[in-house]
């Protein structure tokens, strides 16, 4: 590509009334007139918040990029988009991942852009930065914020999340006093960066750099760590050589590239959230992927990490090992890597990795003595989920993935929280939990309230785990017998509306199977008499969201989001 044929020469190659606006305003910051003359403009796409924690170190990490873009002769420009905090946005973060990704597509558009680098870290701001950049589809680098430093509390590892949901549990048994509760606070979230489990957060990042949408190393450097600079340094040097490359993102989001990330999603043990995100870049950038897919590839891969919360160790230690570079290459080395996949710094996957070396077995462990065997994401269907529902069968109890018992429901989560802990409820630990209500549409948003808490009544007994459906989702960091995602949801309608307390269900991992032991004619009458529950909202984005969004098999982005525009250049303002 020449410099007349940059995108951003439509603003600033004019020499009249336009240009002389376009360039003027720019100039209230001192660029001299050379910035203007056809070198790369890149965008800096920063999801930095005060409100959202797991971001907060992002000023940071874009000044390393605008030192990169400058090294490279490129022209940077920084600028702010939506930031989706998970743990500090209600109703759920999941809620506003469709609007902050149209809030990325349309900033890129409408600009002077020729290439853009995206800044990520909390769960959701992955997905909707590379959906939204997807639509538009320029030159595109993703540079992930890197995991916190290991948690500690009194001697031991803690890990964000999963040990939230453990020590809560154990305070709810009276194992721990509430003082201790909260030193644990103060020692697992002790530095800057997002969740340093294999949570959602860590997932994603695993997703960008096997998708090749980041440079190698992009998942597991601490965000405290001196080379996530320098990695953010050398994507700020790399987005100039890929805009004079025109290696635009459907260049590199390409099928062979969906599939390995699915793969490399069973080897890190990731989280099933990756599910819903993979599905909805790849509809926007136009790759054919479906929920079976992530059934039939992660077969035969094997879960190689022993990280929270699967297992023990922690992002830190998973850096330290080699990272995700060492599972690739175990990956490669087993035939379960598409080679010659297209990366964001020009090589093929597989010259990124084919020399990574492991420097600790334990946190890293080989393939033919993996962490827990067979770790690919099980696809359920049945009579209760006709478009399917997701369980992580390495974050279950063996011995509940085949299992019939008596369905106690929950009509939705406010119900869910008001019956649990009574111990009158007719529950016990062979009974299977199941929650209405909670999916896209139901909550609205699909929350992350799939792990409902065990009753109080069985905590008490010893019970650790038991079957939980629902239409909701997960919390990445989070564990246990839990089927995910069924589609259609109880609020569209779906059969999790019809199942009624005291009906039997069998979960049956191995057969993929979920079945509800009601026949034909008695979910029609039920059908019949079922009344969908009332709207929750009236106006504004939550009506448009609860209007448009497609269900979780299709990846529950907005029906009109799906596809890309690319980046045509927008007419004069003036
Ligand atoms: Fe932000 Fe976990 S809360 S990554």
């Amino acid at each position: 590509m020449t410099k007349k044929q940059l995108r951003s020469q439509a603003w600033f190659g004019r020499q009249d009334k336009m240009g002389f606006y376009y360039r003027s305003f720019l100039k209230n910051r001192g660029f001299p007139q050379d910035q203007f003359d056809g070198r790369p403009v890149i965008g800096i796409c920063n999801t930095w918040s005060e409100l959202n924690p797991c971001n907060s170190h992002f000023r940071t990490i874009a000044e390393h990029v605008r030192y990169g873009v400058l090294d490279a002769g490129g022209f940077p420009l920084e600028f702010p988009v939506s930031s989706l905090g998970e743990v500090t946005m209600r109703p759920t973060a999941m809620l506003y991942r469709n609007l902050a990704s149209m809030d990325v597509e349309e900033a890129i558009r409408a600009h002077p852009l020729d290439g853009v680098v995206l800044l990520m870290g909390c769960d959701k701001t992955t997905p909707a930065l590379i959906m939204g950049a997807a639509s538009a589809d320029l030159p595109t680098i993703g540079v992930s914020g890197g995991p916190q430093l290991r948690g500690v509390y009194r001697g031991q590892m803690i890990g964000s999340g999963t040990n939230i949901i453990s020590m809560s549990e154990q305070l709810r048994a009276g194992e721990i006093t509430l003082d201790e509760f909260h030193e644990a606070e103060a020692g697992m979230n002790r530095s800057s960066g997002h969740c340093m489990t294999m949570g959602t957060a860590s997932t994603m990042a695993s997703m960008v750099e096997a998708l090749g949408v980041g440079l190698p190393e992009n998942a597991a450097i601490p965000a405290v760590d001196a080379r996530r600079n320098e990695l953010a340094r050398m994507a700020g040097r790399r987005i100039v050589e890929m805009v004079h490359e025109d290696l635009i993102l459907s260049k590199i989001l390409v099928r062979a590239s969906f599939e390995n990330a699915i793969r490399t999603l069973g080897a890190i043990g990731g989280s099933t959230n990756a599910v819903v995100h993979l599905l909805a870049i790849a509809r926007r950038i136009g790759v054919e992927l479906s929920l079976d897919d992530f059934d039939r590839l992660g077969r035969g891969v094997h879960c190689l990490v022993d990280l929270m919360p699967s297992g023990k160790f922690l992002m830190e230690d998973f850096y330290y090992a080699g990272g995700l570079p060492v599972v690739l290459r175990r990956l490669g080395e087993r035939g379960f890597l598409h080679k010659d996949a297209p990366t964001a710094n020009g090589r093929s996957i597989w010259e990124n990795v084919r020399e990574a070396q492991c420097w600790n077995d334990i946190v890293i462990t080989p393939f033919e003595n993996p962490f827990k065997p067979e770790s690919g994401m099980a696809i359920l269907r049945g009579n209760l989920a006709p478009d399917g529902a997701v369980i992580k069968p390495s974050a279950a109890s063996p011995e509940l993935m085949q299992h019939t018992g008596r369905a106690v429901v929950f009509e939705n989560v406010e119900q869910m929280h008001h019956a649990v802990d009574d111990d009158s409820l007719d529950i016990d630990a062979s009974c299977i939990m199941v929650l209405k209500n909670c999916g896209p549409k139901g909550y609205p948003g699909m929350a992350e309230v799939g792990n409902m808490p065990i009753p109080h009544k069985l905590l008490r007994q010893g019970v650790r785990d038991m079957i939980r459906i629902s239409d909701a989702r997960m919390s990445g960091t989070a564990y246990g017998t839990v089927v995910l995602h069924v589609a259609p949801e109880a609020a569209a309608g779906g059969p999790l509306a019809l199942v009624r307390s005291g009906d039997l269900i069998t979960l049956d991992v191995e057969a993929r199977s979920l079945h509800l032991h009601v026949d034909d004619m008695g979910l029609a009458s039920r059908r019949a008499a079922w009344v969908p529950p009332p709207a929750r909202a009236e106006r504004g984005y939550v009506k448009m969201y609860v209007d448009h969004v497609l269900q979780a098999d299709q990846g529950v982005d907005l029906d009109f989001l799906v596809g890309k525009t690319g980046s045509p250049v927008p007419r004069d303002n003036h």
